[in-house]
């Protein structure tokens, strides 16, 4: 990957939703740039438009105003390049778990033996070596969202859009699947964005925590987070970590009412 500062930027964007007397700002004026291997964590009260935000920078959304650059290019519609979890794994359930990791792959025309190989390393990655021929149902909440993450990184996409990912997992679920998240990182380098309402999530996976403001939203925090990687579970307990959080939090709380 290109090193660059500028990786994607967003300036001036907007978002209104059914322009008109009723309409609603989701995003307003809205700027900032990330990295090329940097994971950037959003954070915000319920309907700031971050989910808005990560369409838009999906393409999957147009901006009312404003532009959306990823590696020099205007976003105009979805690109290849960009991978997405969302919060459901939305799996196709007559499908094996090898075979909705490969979908992308048989959307694109890829090469299959190629991305087979990749496939299957990515499910040994997330433990799933031995459910490869399984059904979506044959499969716990936490192991279809490990899935969602193996369908998105098999094509070898350069970022990776994750809104809310684990948040309908359990807690213990949803650390595993940090450190999965992590280990994953470590290896395949790559730019991400996650939306998530978890502080603790956020400042343990990121590289930079930005905190949206009340809708139509602005930045209000845009946070450092230092801690070196390969990151340990056990940096949760540090000092620094709780002071992080308790930064963050009263950021956030500072929107509310
Ligand atoms: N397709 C749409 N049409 C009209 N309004 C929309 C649409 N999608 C979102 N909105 C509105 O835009 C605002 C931002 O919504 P968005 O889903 O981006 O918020 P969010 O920060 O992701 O919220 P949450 O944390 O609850 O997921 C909300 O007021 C929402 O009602
Ligand atoms: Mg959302």
């Amino acid at each position: 990957m290109v090193e660059r500062a500028d990786y994607v930027t967003l300036e001036g964007v907007s978002k209104i939703y059914n322009p008109g007397p009723a309409q609603v700002e989701a995003v307003s004026q809205l700027g900032f740039s990330v990295r090329s291997g940097e994971f950037v964590s959003i954070l915000g009260p319920s309907g700031c438009g971050k989910s808005t935000l990560l369409m838009m920078v999906a393409g999957l959304e147009t901006a009312t105003t404003g532009a959306i650059h990823i590696a020099g290019e205007r976003v105009e519609r979805p690109r290849l390049q960009t991978g997405i979890i969302f919060q459901d794994p939305t799996l196709l359930p007559w499908k094996s778990v090898l075979d909705n990791v490969m979908f992308p792959v048989h959307i694109q025309g890829l090469d299959e033996a190629q991305h087979r190989a990749r496939a299957m390393s990515l499910l040994q990655m997330v433990g799933l070596t031995d459910f490869a021929e399984k059904r979506p149902h044959q499969l716990s909440g936490g192991m279809k969202q490990r899935v969602a993450i193996c369908r998105a990184l098999v094509t070898d996409p350069d970022l990776l859009l994750m809104d809310e990912p684990f948040s309908a997992l359990d807690a213990i679920t949803r650390d595993e699947l940090n450190v999965a998240l992590l280990d994953i990182w470590q290896r395949h380098h790559k730019t991400g964005l996650f939306v998530t309402h978890s502080i603790r999530e956020a400042v343990f996976l990121s590289d930079r925590v930005i905190v949206m403001g009340r809708r139509p939203s602005r930045i209000v925090a845009d946070v450092r987070i230092d801690f070196s990687r390969p990151r340990d579970v056990h940096v949760q307990e540090s000092p620094e970590f709780t002071r992080l959080c308790t930064q963050l939090r009263d950021a956030i709380e500072s929107q509310h009412g």
